[in-house]
């Protein structure tokens, strides 16, 4: 049977933490082994242009850290195209063409789009200046949703494997895929269908949402020791002064919610009671959420090592390879679609 294209994309915000392994990741490396697609994963570069276009410096070096988080949560070259974005000029040349095709308002009207310029202005997250000092929201940044439109539609993908945040855009996918055959009487592409998994959102060290920007996250690479202090850092039942008063699981802003996701059940039941009874203290049960943490994370954590930045830019550049050949040939059938020369 013929398999369908799966495509998703991440930016390269730098070394990964375990709110995008278990939210993303995971369920990247479970769809590539259930061996039901054809498998495109990539790091999306020019969309971090988008709000960082002022501060390049580390881009190349977060390329290949997102990589190395990549495959060392499981993602595997022979089974999947790696690529980055930037490598397949004929995304961009996609984007163009279906500009053309897009009317203004649909990007204007993204309420996910609303949402990252507004997130964005505000500082809430690691890249602050979508809109610039002088209040500048740039003709790339309205082409947010156009471009992963093409991120997908270069490669005819049908499924893109994104949490709730992004369904907005892909719902714009949908349109402008529909929009597009429509106007040129054919069905070349096919309408993209977010797949949503659920995944229990990861608390930050302080009890908010997860971010690098806010300096409450657990890297996917942090070391053991590091790993352990961070755990210690988390807020627990803030009603709970001494050892000696029984806790809270409910009040338990963070450890408790991180036993449910990485103890098993009987686990769970045995930290509820214990910390119900006050037999077990906030110290010793971090510590032994640190130790299971440690353990989920120990086999992740060696494979990371275990590739240098040649190793990782050579997967790419392998990846970049497979992926621009079937971007090519996609891109000229596109173009003789909307009766372009292909000149080449
Ligand atoms: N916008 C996505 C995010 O911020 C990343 C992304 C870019 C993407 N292009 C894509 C995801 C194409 C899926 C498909 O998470
Ligand atoms: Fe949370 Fe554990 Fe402290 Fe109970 S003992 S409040 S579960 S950290």
């Amino acid at each position: 049977m013929h398999k369908k294209n799966l495509v998703s994309g991440m930016r390269p915000t730098g070394e990964l933490h375990i709110g995008h392994y278990l939210g993303v990741l995971r369920n990247w490396v479970e769809l590539q082994n259930s061996s039901k697609y054809n498998c495109f994963f990539f790091v999306a570069d020019w969309h971090s242009l988008t709000t960082k276009y002022e501060r390049t410096e580390d881009l190349q070096k977060n390329i290949i850290e997102v990589t190395r988080d990549f495959v060392a949560s499981g993602l595997d070259p022979q089974k999947s195209t790696i690529y980055v974005q930037s490598a397949i000029p004929e995304i961009a040349e996609l984007h163009l063409l279906l500009s053309m095709v897009t009317p203004n308002n649909w990007a204007e009207r993204d309420p996910t789009l609303k949402d990252l310029v507004r997130a964005l202005a505000h500082g809430k997250t690691s890249e602050q200046d979508v809109q610039n000092e002088n209040g500048i929201l740039s003709y790339g940044m309205l082409g947010y949703p156009i471009l992963q439109t093409s991120d997908i539609l270069t490669f005819r993908a049908s499924l893109v494997p994104v949490g709730k945040d992004q369904v907005a855009h892909i719902e714009i996918s949908r349109d402008i895929a529909r929009r597009f055959n429509n106007i040129f009487g054919c069905d070349f592409f096919p309408e993209p269908k977010a797949l949503l998994t659920e995944t229990p959102t990861v608390k930050g060290t302080d009890g908010g949402k997860m971010s690098k920007s806010f300096n409450n996250d657990i890297k996917i690479s942090a070391g053991e020791e590091e790993t352990l202090k961070q755990v210690k850092s988390m807020i627990t039942d803030s009603q709970r002064i001494k050892k000696s008063d029984p806790g809270s699981t409910e009040r338990c802003e963070v450890p408790f919610p991180y036993y449910k996701i990485f103890a098993d059940n009987q686990q769970v039941e045995r930290v509820k009671r214990e910390c119900e009874s006050a037999v077990r203290g906030c110290f010793d049960c971090k510590k032994q959420l640190a130790e299971i943490m440690n353990d989920r994370f120990k086999e992740i954590r060696i494979r990371r090592k275990s590739f240098n930045d040649d190793e990782i830019l050579n997967i790419l550049k392998e990846g970049n390879e497979i992926a621009r050949i079937k971007a090519q040939n996609n891109l000229k059938e596109v173009r003789k679609i909307i009766k372009l020369h292909n000149w080449n």
